[in-house]
């Protein structure tokens, strides 16, 4: 048996689900029963009927999964798959930045790309695919903090005109895509469009065409009227690019130092370590339930109000 057919034989066998993100290797995206971005990732964890879930992403999509789900297992490949966004935003330290300001009663919008305990201090939280919507829904007469990624607030704050207090955290994929790597590609393709996520800089932002979620990137880029599109995003998003929009020209937007960008976390994970944590149900995501319960309701709102 090879490695692909002994993770679907147990998959079977655990009564598992595996959600994988749109920036796992290609072999990884291709044994999954659903690849997707945060938002869809999201809802589907929130609505599978399987008894285990094998969440191949990052350590917060798999506690994501937990956290509207305690009474399943949910396991991921790789224990040691982190997040810079995640990194930049320790709960205590935001728990002190909000004491220190409790007079502003801040209404707080946390990016999904943070901790259980960060979701817990939050009132809503969002992800690339919904910030828009979000924001928008948020109570007027209250001032926003937006943790923790300041690129992504800084582009919704642009979207939607509403003010936000942005907390200084980034992704260090997306901020390492400069406007001159950008520009020498663009001259390389002068009829290229260009789409780019979110979480990069501004100067990046100002040279797309357009600017959206993991997911919306699919649907652009199948529905895009030229062949040549420049995608300035994490490397795996490319897999499933090219395999749903196979009369496209996919090229990989680059940086200053690389052809393409890799997330080192996402890269983490292997098939093999899907094997192994399929067999051995481990590594866990574990949660004190009363964080997780109180992780939850910023979860829950954040799905109804992007219904
Ligand atoms: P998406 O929700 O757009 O897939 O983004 C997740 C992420 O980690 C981007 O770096
Ligand atoms: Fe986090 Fe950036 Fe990796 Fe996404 S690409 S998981 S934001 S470090």
């Amino acid at each position: 048996m090879d490695l692909t057919q002994e993770i679907l034989a147990l998959k079977h066998a655990r009564n598992a689900v595996i959600l994988a993100h749109n920036y796992q290797i290609g072999e990884i995206q291709d044994v999954a029963d659903f690849v997707g971005d945060s938002l869809g990732l999201a809802y589907h964890a929130k609505a599978t009927a399987a008894d285990v879930i094998v969440f191949c992403g990052v350590h917060f999509m798999a506690e994501t999964a937990k956290i509207v789900n305690p009474g399943k297992i949910v396991v991921l490949p790789d224990r040691d798959a982190g997040c810079s966004l995640e990194a930049s935003c320790p709960a205590p330290d935001l728990e002190a930045y909000l004491t220190a300001n409790a007079a502003k009663n801040y209404y707080v919008i946390a990016y999904i790309n943070c901790s259980g305990a960060v979701k817990a201090l939050s009132d809503v939280i969002c992800t690339s695919g919904n910030a828009v919507k979000i924001v928008t829904q948020a109570p007027p007469e209250r001032p926003i903090l937006f943790v923790p990624d300041a690129n992504l607030g800084a582009w919704v704050m642009e979207q939607t005109g509403r003010k936000m207090d942005l907390w200084q955290g980034s992704c260090y994929v997306h901020v390492e895509f400069t406007r001159d790597s950008i520009n020498r590609i663009k001259a390389d393709y002068p009829a290229a469009l260009v789409v780019a996520h979110p979480e990069c800089t501004q100067a990046v932002r100002l040279l797309a065409d357009e600017v959206c979620s993991t997911e919306k990137m699919i649907a652009y880029c199948r529905d895009a009227p030229v062949k040549d599109i420049i995608v300035v995003t994490e490397s795996g998003m490319l897999h499933r690019l090219r395999k749903e929009c196979p009369d496209k020209n996919l090229i990989a937007g680059p940086t200053e130092r690389c052809a393409c960008a890799d997330c080192r976390y996402m890269k983490l994970n292997t098939l093999q370590k899907l094997r192994d944590c399929l067999a051995n149900l481990q590594p866990r995501v574990e949660m004190e339930e009363s964080l997780r319960a109180r992780a939850e309701l910023p979860l829950l709102r954040m799905l109804e109000q992007s219904r």
